[in-house]
């Protein structure tokens, strides 16, 4: 096989030289284009590490006003693709419909094909920012058979989705400021998270010269898997399971049997705590102190001590990860769980578009081809039916 290696999993291949996000998985340190995750958390906006991921340098003020007016002046989508949804049964799972819709888009923007020209890239990368919440908020509405609310273009990127989401009768909704924070926060954290399965699959798909609509519902595909972004909707199935306390000791006995795996525990990259895991900590009390606790901290916090006691996982360098916490938070504001993966697909566009514009500007990328070790049977000749077996 001359020069090729097999590394399975890609677990020690770099597939790309990329400027945009540094993880140091033993230090726990992550940073968006140099500025660490923590700064970015406490002092940025979500739109504002949007364009900083995007376009390489945090904006000034006219840049970060331009980029939120575009942003905000492509929110609204296409009717015909409301009668795709209506093609959805109530109870389908929210990030299937994302999946679908998103491949959907697609066909609406032919023009989104030349992805060798930056210019009609910038456009697409806009569009697709700005649509992400309100196809979202549209699952949402659809699920619990309520009519779609239109975006509000006065209001700003959270805002704007958390009135889609949650606006009933009354034209007075107005979004919690303490929730809209706690969302645009979480958005800073799953924007972007360098070589991951879902940013792995945009590269592939979008190596090939795919639309980024394509790309981005194979990125999508790739995140609802319980062991990427599914996790989320995963661990807060797995906390209402234990129940209570007291059941926390079986069920850990159960995953060191290697019966099942404990959810928001474990990462390929990070073999330290995952400072995105311990900002969404932090930021649950502040939730909770809008919306009450969350019945189910209890037990989270009771599997984190026990686990980060517990030789089988210290060994292993198993830490909660960003899906640890998350769900709490999102329950606790009203989300039901089919919809959190949906949570993550909306920042996380961001960062697939990071990715598949850095892939498709460098020239030292072509199409994703990995080889293979062929471990299967020598050349043979057809059998005929009436002479097998
Ligand atoms: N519970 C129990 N054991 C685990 C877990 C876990 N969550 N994660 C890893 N292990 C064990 C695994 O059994 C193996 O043990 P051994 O060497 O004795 O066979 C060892 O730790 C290494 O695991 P691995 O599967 O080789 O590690 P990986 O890098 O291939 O997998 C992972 C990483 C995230 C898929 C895995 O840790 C996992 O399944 N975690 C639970 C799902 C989860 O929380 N996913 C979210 C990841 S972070 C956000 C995101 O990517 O979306």
């Amino acid at each position: 096989f001359g020069l090729m290696l097999y590394d399975p999993a890609f677990k020690n291949t770099a597939s790309c030289r990329s400027a945009i996000t540094l993880i140091d998985g033993d230090k726990g340190i992550l940073r968006y284009r140099g500025y660490p995750i923590e700064q970015l958390a406490e002092q940025s906006t979500f739109l504002e590490v949007a364009y900083l991921l995007l376009w390489g340098e945090l904006p000034n003020e006219s840049e970060l006003a331009e980029w939120s007016d575009q942003i905000t002046n492509h929110t609204y989508v296409h009717q015909y693709l409301i009668r795709g949804m209506e093609g959805f049964k109530w109870d389908a799972h929210a990030m299937g419909k994302m999946v679908s819709l998103l491949g959907t888009l697609s066909t609406f923007y032919e023009d989104s094909k030349q992805v060798r020209d930056a210019s009609v890239r910038r456009e697409h990368i806009i569009k697709i920012i700005a649509k992400m919440p309100t196809i979202a908020a549209w699952c949402f509405r659809h699920m619990q058979g309520r009519p779609y609310i239109y975006p509000d273009n006065e209001l700003g990127y959270v805002g704007n989705f958390m009135n889609m989401l949650f606006r009933m009768a009354e034209p007075s909704y107005k979004p919690n400021p303490v929730i809209a924070r706690a969302l645009d926060v979480l958005f800073i954290l799953h924007a972007d998270h360098e070589q991951n399965c879902s940013a792995s699959a945009a590269r592939a798909v979008g190596s090939a010269e795919t639309d980024p609509y394509c790309s981005l519902a194979a990125a999508s595909a790739a995140l609802y898997g319980p062991l990427h972004g599914g996790a989320n909707e995963a661990v807060l199935r797995m906390l209402r399971e234990i129940g209570n306390v007291g059941n926390i000791p079986g069920f850990i006995e159960g995953v060191k049997n290697r019966e099942r795996r404990l959810m928001g525990f474990g990462h390929r990259v990070y073999k330290n705590y995952d400072p995105r895991a311990r900002i969404i900590k932090g930021l649950a009390h502040e939730v909770f102190a809008v919306t009450g606790k969350n019945p189910l901290l209890d037990i989270a916090l009771e599997l984190e001590k026990i686990a980060l006691d517990d030789d089988f996982f210290v060994s292993r360098k198993l830490y909660p990860n960003v899906d640890f916490y998350s769900g709490l938070i999102y329950q606790s504001i009203g989300f039901p769980v089919e919809f959190f993966p949906v949570l993550f697909a909306i920042p996380r566009a961001v960062g697939w578009l990071a990715q598949w514009q850095e892939m498709l500007s460098d020239a030292e990328q072509k199409i994703a081809r990995p080889r293979q070790i062929y471990v299967g049977a020598d050349k043979r000749d057809y059998v005929p039916m009436s002479e097998r077996g």
